[in-house]
């Protein structure tokens, strides 16, 4: 359950902002800029996915998928109605980031089409969990609006994960299951340095104002490590070797 009161940071002990008008300008601007990158990522997911709910091996990964995009549509339009409450402002970002098209988005993730159904869950179960992180460093927010979104954002996204692991154990163990172990490596291989990127910059000066601010509650490093440990424990439950963490990363 996320508090009244902020937690941590400058603002801690007093209470959550409710509106933009209480918001000091540089925690408006900073936050304006992470709404944006949300829904940026939610409605990119989007894209990815729909060419698979049709191709999708089984009928049940059909229903799965058509799941997943419709939960991804409704995180993108949440972040988007956060968003328009910036008045003209915010307005005008909502249009520029639902005219984004792949190529175009933010970051490097979510301009990549999924080149076979491996790809498609290793992005679920690896690049999804990045998402968890980040909803759980906004879980006590002290913009209380975006806060009270995440426990139910949250719990769909842990079935999103949930279902991109199954689908990685599936394509190594069932041999009626399109891919194998070689596969499911490359698959892993391709997504982890890139998952690890989306935690941004180590030294980002964003990410500690935010953290000062009450909007996140930890920094991208101590993120970054937490994540890299539970796919470290992921990849050997399923037999498949961990990339090293700095091997193929941009985002340093
Ligand atoms: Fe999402
Ligand atoms: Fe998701």
């Amino acid at each position: 359950m996320s508090t009244r009161n902020i937690k941590k940071g400058k603002y801690a002990k007093l209470r959550k902002f409710e509106t933009p008008e209480e918001l000091p300008e540089e925690y408006a601007s900073l936050l304006k800029k992470m709404l944006f990158v949300q829904a940026d990522t939610e409605f990119a997911s989007v894209q990815q996915h729909l060419e698979w709910q049709e191709k999708a091996p089984t009928a049940e990964d059909k229903w799965i998928l058509s799941r997943i995009v419709t939960d991804e549509v409704r995180h993108g339009l949440t972040m988007t109605r956060l968003m328009k409450e910036f008045g003209p402002e915010g307005e005008a970002m909502v249009e520029k980031v639902l005219s984004r098209k792949i190529g175009e988005h933010t970051l490097d993730s979510f301009n990549i089409e999924f080149k076979n159904w491996e790809s498609v869950v290793a992005f679920t179960c690896l690049v999804d969990r990045v998402g968890i992180y980040q909803l759980e460093a906004f879980h006590e927010c002290s913009y209380a609006p975006l806060a009270r979104q995440m426990p139910l954002m949250l719990n769909e996204e842990k079935l999103h994960i949930g279902f991109g692991y199954n689908g990685l154990k599936k394509i190594i163990t069932d041999d009626n299951y399109p891919g194998n172990k070689e596969t499911a490596q490359e698959a892993v291989d391709f997504w982890v340095p890139r998952a690890l990127d989306m935690f941004g910059h180590s030294e980002s000066k964003n990410a500690q104002l935010a953290v000062e601010l009450g909007i996140k509650r930890w920094d991208n490093v101590t993120m970054r490590d937490r994540y890299y440990k539970e796919i470290d424990q992921i990849c050997q439950n399923l037999g498949l070797e961990t990339p090293d963490i700095n091997a193929n990363r941009k985002i340093l």
